[in-house]
């Protein structure tokens, strides 16, 4: 079986082809990711008109890279799977649009698949994972743990009450001057800087909840900037080591309590999983906590490559087989719409974002 998975749900415009053999183990034949960073960071962020028109310019190339990276046409694959959501409505459209004519012309299902989903179930392509396991998605848009139980089934156990987590760190980049994307800047220069010189708040740390909140932390940055206030770059060392090492132990105190509850609810399970996903996961501070915790618990913890954590289409595309396999109903392929908020789990109360057309994420 193959499938070919197109993600434009942010900024990247990505296209691969995955196939599946009949044990069930997934290989990725292509898979093309065009990061749009180039043309947002003058405005220190994604802005959404410019990253939808930039997916219409760059898709149809990306899709015919995709293939020939392959060594494949069209006819060879045996469907379609697009991101249909969640994520910013124009590029949803360009490349479910795009998704739906590929498809209808070449005659083969289209198979919507949601973006978290993907996320969700790369650990399945890369380390041929079993359900269930934990998953904890760090992205610029996303900070949940979810409980993946199966393919479409997914109980999110924690959540952000405010900021993501890589919007925690775009926004402290900006803050003290460092320029977009923020996160791997604030890695680089936390790495000369002492995290014990500023005492930053460890948010809910110590709460049974398994929610996030970096909102307080920002605010606590800016202050602390602004009473040293210029900034020298051994002022802002500090500022960024300290900053990583109390999001390290916020993450240490949250995902422990999480694998606390794994185990409880399942056991027998002799090697528990944790799957880590999403930009932030790059973060060696983070790997390096989240590994620790995983170890004193008895949890074996998978990182996917770096290129498989951030978007791509190769999630899709293993998301879309997964579906296939499972024989889920994806409807009618022609009247189905983008969704900009499509949370994995329904049945979790949303805490965030949740205006008329539903819950965020
Ligand atoms: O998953 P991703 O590529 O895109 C989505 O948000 O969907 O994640 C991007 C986020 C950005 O906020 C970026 O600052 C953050 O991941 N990030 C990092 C690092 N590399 C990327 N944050 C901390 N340390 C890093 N090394
Ligand atoms: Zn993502």
């Amino acid at each position: 079986m193959r499938v070919l998975g197109i993600e434009t749900s942010c900024d990247e415009t990505a296209a691969a082809v995955v196939s599946c053999g009949p044990d069930g183990t997934g290989e990725i034949l292509s898979n093309v990711v065009l990061s749009q960073i180039g043309e947002h960071a003058a405005f220190g962020g994604v802005v959404p008109e410019i990253a939808a028109r930039a997916h219409v310019e760059a898709l149809d190339g990306v899709i015919e890279a995709a293939l020939a990276d392959a060594g494949m046409t069209l006819d060879k694959v045996d469907a379609v799977a697009a991101t249909a959501g969640p994520g910013l409505i124009g590029g949803l459209i360009v490349g479910l649009m795009t998704a739906k004519a590929v498809a209808s012309a070449a005659g083969k299902p289209l198979i919507p698949v949601n973006h978290l989903e993907g996320h969700a179930l790369t650990g399945r392509l890369t380390d041929g994972l079993s359900f269930p396991y934990l998953l904890l998605l760090v992205s610029g848009g996303h900070t949940q743990i979810v409980l993946v139980r199966g393919v479409g089934d997914y109980e999110r156990w924690g959540t952000t009450i405010d900021d993501a987590l890589g919007e925690a760190f775009d926004k402290t980049a900006k803050l003290i001057g460092l320029p977009y994307p923020g996160g791997p800047n604030v890695e680089k220069a936390a790495a000369e800087g002492n995290p014990a010189r500023f005492a930053f708040p460890r948010p809910l740390k110590g709460e049974a909840r398994l929610d996030f909140s970096f909102s307080g932390l920002k605010t606590a940055v800016r202050q602390a900037a602004t009473a040293i206030a210029p900034l020298a770059e051994e002022d802002v060392a500090d500022i960024c080591a300290s900053f990583q090492a109390a999001i390290a132990e916020t993450l240490e105190d949250r995902v422990s309590r999480s694998l606390d509850r794994f185990k409880r609810d399942f056991p027998g399970m002799a090697r528990p999983v944790l799957v880590v996903a999403g930009g932030v996961a790059a973060n060696r501070t983070i790997r390096g906590a989240l590994e620790a915790t995983c170890a004193s618990r008895g949890f074996r913890f998978v990182a996917p490559p770096h290129i498989l954590c951030t978007d791509n289409g190769a999630m899709i595309a293993w998301a879309g087989i997964e579906r296939l396999r499972a024989s889920i109903d994806s409807g009618d392929p022609l009247t189905l719409a983008p969704r900009s908020r499509w949370p994995l789990d329904t049945l979790s109360a949303p805490l965030i974002g949740s205006g008329r057309r539903g819950a965020k994420a």
